[in-house]
C-alpha cells in the first residue's frame, strides 16, 4: 500500500515544464484546420488565448462550451490544447455522483486511489495541461457527498493552488491547469459552478454547414478509419446531402459521421473482395447502402390533413420541429389535451381555443360547431414531456385549420406565445429553432415580431434558406400559414 502511494507521488508531475509562449497566428491556423465555421466561437477562443499569453499567471476565466451533442465541444478543447502546445486530458463527469470520485479515497480504504483530477494530471504528465471537464451538467449528487462542492474547489483560483486529494494527503497545485468545461444544458449545472465559468454556446449546424464539414473532415476521417485511400472512392456531394436530409436529424454531426462510416465500410468490402478498385457513390446508391430514408417528407405527410401545424421547440439538445394535431369529434364542447404537456402548455391550448372561438365569424367558422363537437389537441412524441408557452401560435393555427378545413402549408413552421387579445409575444431559443427549421427542410418560419432582435444571431446559412414572417397578431399567422379553402371540402369526419 505504501509502495503504490509512493509510486503515485513519484509519478505525478510536480514541476512546471517550460512553457512555450502561445503563437496567436499559429493558434488561429490550428483552430481553422480542425473546425469548419464557428467564427464567433473561434474568435472568442483567440481572445482567450491572447489574454493567457499576455498574462500567463493571471486568473483566466474557465470556458464552458454549451450545446447539443456532436457540435464539436470536445474537439474544440483538443484544438485549444494543440494551439497552446500542451497535453490534453478529458475527465468525464457524466454519472459522477460521489465526492470521492473527484477528490479520491483516504488511504485507509482498501484499494484506495486518487480522484479523477489527480489521475488526469498523471495521465497528462504535466501540471499545466488542458483539462476538459466533460459533461459537467451530468454530474449527480449522491449520498456520499456532493461532487460539485469538490469541483468548486478545483475551479476556484483562490483555492486550487493547494488542492487536497484525500489519497495524496498533500496539496497539489492545480493553478496552472487550463480548465475547459462542456455541458449539454444549463439546468444540471449548480449555480456556484456556473458563476465561475464563461459560457460559449454552440447552436448546431445548418444543412450546408454539415455538408462542408462532411466534405472536409468526416469523409476523410472515415476513409482513414476504414483503410480506404482517397483516390479509391468518390462521393457525390448530393449523396452526402441526401444522407444529411433523409438519414439524420440532429443538431451536430455525430450520426452523419456514423452513416458516412457505414457507406464507406460497404465500399471497403467491395475493394477488399477485389470487385472494384474505384467506387463512386451517387444519391441513387444510398438507399441500397443505408436502407429506406428515415426522415423523408414527414412534414408534408403529416400536414396533409387540416388540423396539423408545424411548431418549433427548444430542447436541451438543440431545436426541433414538433407537430400540433387537433381533431374534432361529435360531442358537447369538451376539450381534451394529450401528449404529456406541462401546465403552461395546456393553458396555451385553452387560450388558443378561446381566441378561435372569439374570432369564429371573422374566420368563417360556424359558432354552433363548438357546442356540437369535442376537440382533442395532441402533441405527438408523447414520451417526452413538453412545456412552455411558445407553441401558442401553432396551436391557434392548428385549431383554425381544423375548424375551417384548410390545411396548414407544409413548408411553414411557427413559434410564438399568444395573448388572449390576439397579440403574438416573443419567445426564447429563436436561433436554435430556426436552425432546426432549416435543417428539417422548411422554407418559411413565422416568428414573433418582437423577436426581430434575435435575427442577427441566426447563422447566415439558415437565414439564406428561409423566408421570415414576423407576426404582431395571430390573424397574420392565419393569413400566411393556411392554404386557401378548397372548392369542394373533403368529408372530414
Ligand atoms: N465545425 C466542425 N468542423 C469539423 N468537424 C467537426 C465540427 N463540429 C464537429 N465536428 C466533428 O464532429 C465530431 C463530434 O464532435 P464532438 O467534439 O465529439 O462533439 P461534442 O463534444 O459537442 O458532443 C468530432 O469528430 C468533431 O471533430
Ligand atoms: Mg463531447
Amino acid at each position: 500500500m505504501v509502495r503504490s502511494y509512493l509510486d503515485w507521488l513519484i509519478d505525478l508531475p510536480w514541476s512546471i515544464p517550460d512553457e512555450k509562449p502561445i503563437d496567436i497566428a499559429e493558434a488561429r491556423k490550428i483552430l481553422d484546420q480542425d473546425h469548419y465555421g464557428l467564427e464567433k466561437i473561434k474568435s472568442r477562443i483567440i481572445e482567450y488565448l491572447a489574454v493567457r499569453k499576455l498574462a500567463p499567471g493571471g486568473k483566466a476565466p474557465i470556458l464552458c462550451f454549451l450545446g447539443p451533442p456532436g457540435v464539436g465541444k470536445t474537439s474544440l478543447g483538443q484544438s485549444i490544447a494543440r494551439a497552446m502546445s500542451r497535453p490534453f486530458v478529458r475527465v468525464s463527469l457524466g454519472g459522477v455522483h460521489d465526492e470521492a470520485e473527484i477528490r479520491g479515497h483516504r488511504r485507509t480504504y482498501v484499494g484506495a486511489l486518487p480522484g479523477n483530477i489527480i489521475q488526469a494530471i498523471k495521465k497528462a504528465g504535466a501540471r499545466n495541461c488542458v483539462m476538459m471537464l466533460d459533461e459537467i451538467d451530468k454530474m449527480g449528487r449522491g449520498i456520499q457527498g456532493d461532487p460539485s462542492a469538490a469541483m468548486l474547489e478545483v475551479l476556484d483560483p483562490e483555492q486550487n493552488g493547494t488542492f487536497r486529494d484525500n489519497y495524496l494527503g498533500v496539496p497539489f497545485d492545480l493553478s496552472r491547469v487550463v480548465f475547459i468545461a462542456t455541458a449539454n444544458m444549463l439546468d444540471g449545472v449548480p449555480g456556484p459552478l456556473l458563476d465561475r465559468m464563461e459560457l460559449i454556446s454552440l447552436a448546431g449546424y445548418t444543412e450546408d454547414e454539415k455538408l462542408e464539414i462532411a466534405k472536409r473532415y468526416l469523409v476523410r476521417r472515415q476513409l482513414e478509419a476504414n483503410g480506404i485511400k482517397a483516390e479509391q472512392v468518390e462521393i457525390d456531394p448530393d449523396a452526402l446531402r441526401l444522407i444529411i436530409k433523409s438519414y439524420t436529424r440532429e443538431a451536430g454531426v455525430r450520426n452523419l459521421e456514423r452513416e458516412i462510416g457505414k457507406v464507406l465500410r460497404n465500399v471497403a468490402v467491395q475493394i477488399a473482395e477485389g470487385s472494384t478498385s474505384h467506387a463512386t457513390i451517387a444519391p441513387k446508391d444510398i438507399v441500397s447502402l443505408l436502407g429506406q430514408p428515415r426522415f423523408e417528407n414527414e412534414i408534408a405527410q403529416r400536414t396533409s390533413i387540416p388540423g396539423v401545424a408545424t411548431g418549433l421547440a427548444w430542447t436541451p439538445v438543440g431545436g426541433d420541429i414538433l407537430f400540433i394535431e387537433a381533431s374534432r369529434t361529435p360531442g358537447r364542447g369538451g376539450l381534451t389535451i394529450t401528449g404529456q404537456l406541462g401546465d403552461v402548455m395546456r393553458e396555451s391550448v385553452q387560450a388558443a381555443l378561446t381566441l378561435v372561438k372569439g374570432r369564429a365569424s371573422q374566420l368563417g367558422i360556424d359558432p354552433a360547431i363548438f357546442e356540437r363537437s369535442d376537440i382533442h389537441v395532441h402533441v405527438p412524441a408523447g414520451a417526452t414531456p413538453k412545456d412552455g408557452p411558445s407553441a401558442g401560435v401553432a396551436m391557434f393555427t392548428a385549431l383554425t385549420s381544423l375548424l375551417t378545413d384548410r390545411t396548414v402549408r407544409s413548408d411553414t413552421a411557427m413559434t410564438g406565445e399568444i395573448s388572449l387579445r390576439g397579440l403574438v409575444l416573443p419567445v426564447g431559443g429563436i436561433k436554435e429553432k430556426v436552425v432546426a427549421a432549416a435543417a428539417a427542410g422548411l422554407t418559411r418560419v413565422m416568428l414573433p415580431a418582437r423577436n426581430k432582435r434575435d435575427y442577427d444571431d441566426i447563422p447566415a446559412g439558415a437565414r439564406a434558406k428561409l423566408e421570415f414572417i414576423w407576426l404582431e397578431r395571430v390573424d397574420e399567422a392565419i393569413a400566411a400559414a393556411l392554404e386557401p379553402a378548397k372548392a369542394t371540402p373533403a368529408a372530414a369526419e
